[in-house]
């Protein structure tokens, strides 16, 4: 069930019957040539709505814009500050614990919010230690889920085996082929060069623009296609399903 598709009634009446929530979380951020600026936010976000198809969970509204500090060097890239990313997750999980919601599941598309999501889940834990009758609804749990990392054997076994070291760590093809699928009218075509993007660290906006001149890290892009979007579509679909309902029921 997708929340925003729901009505107020429809909510109570899976509150009866579940507790958990996926909130799937991305960024808006350039993804080199031939990746979609949306790519972290899609990824996670057509995985969940596929979860929800086959298990009773409830879908809340994807968290397009993450901390991306690192893309602003690159145009239409968007960014939250961490401490802005953190408030703005923690109110979510207070809003949505006001109504019963229990375990928040955030099904993450971007490398860039995993410290701060953390850092988030603590802030919110800490509220509820510091208020000593527990006031603020002592109970939630919060879980972050990378949908290309772990939990996801499958997909991470997939990857490896599509794309070798042509992963890469940024506009990966994994993630490219996922929104291929989700999107094939949005398929791009565009020279890249080199063929492997360089890899190193990342720092601010400018230094990562020289570092890494057309956006990708480590990745072959132009690996990416509809039909390995759509096997690890079902994948992550299967693994995230078996995840979320374990961490609902526990
Ligand atoms: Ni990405």
């Amino acid at each position: 069930m997708l929340l925003q598709l729901a009505t107020w009634q429809e909510v109570d009446a899976y509150l009866e019957r579940s507790r958990g929530v996926i909130i799937p979380i991305g960024s808006t951020e350039q993804h080199g040539p031939l990746g979609l600026v949306g790519t972290d936010a899609i990824c996670p976000e057509v995985i969940a709505r596929g979860v929800a198809e086959r298990i009773d969970a409830l879908v809340a509204p994807t968290l397009s814009l993450g901390m991306a500090q690192h893309h602003l060097g690159f145009s239409g890239s968007i960014s939250l500050r961490p401490s802005t990313l953190m408030a703005v997750v923690r109110d979510v999980v207070q809003s949505l614990a006001r109504h019963g919601f229990e375990r928040c599941y955030f099904l993450n598309g971007h490398g860039g919010n995993i410290a701060t999501l953390s850092a988030a889940f603590s802030e919110i834990y800490a509220d509820s230690s510091y208020t000593r009758d527990g006031g603020n609804r002592a109970g939630v749990r919060c879980k972050l889920s990378n949908w290309y990392m772990a939990p996801a054997p499958a997909v991470k076994k997939l990857t490896a085996s599509l794309f070798g070291n042509a992963e890469g760590s940024h506009a990966t093809p994994s993630e490219i082929s996922l929104t291929y699928f989700a999107y094939p009218d949005a398929v791009k075509s565009a020279p890249q060069s080199p063929r492997i993007a360089p890899s190193g660290p990342i720092y601010d906006a400018d230094d990562y623009r020289r570092r890494f001149p057309d956006g990708r890290i480590g990745a072959d892009s132009s690996l990416a296609s509809i039909e390995a979007g759509e096997k690890l579509y079902e994948a992550a679909v299967s693994d995230i399903a078996r995840d979320y309902q374990e961490f609902v029921d526990a």
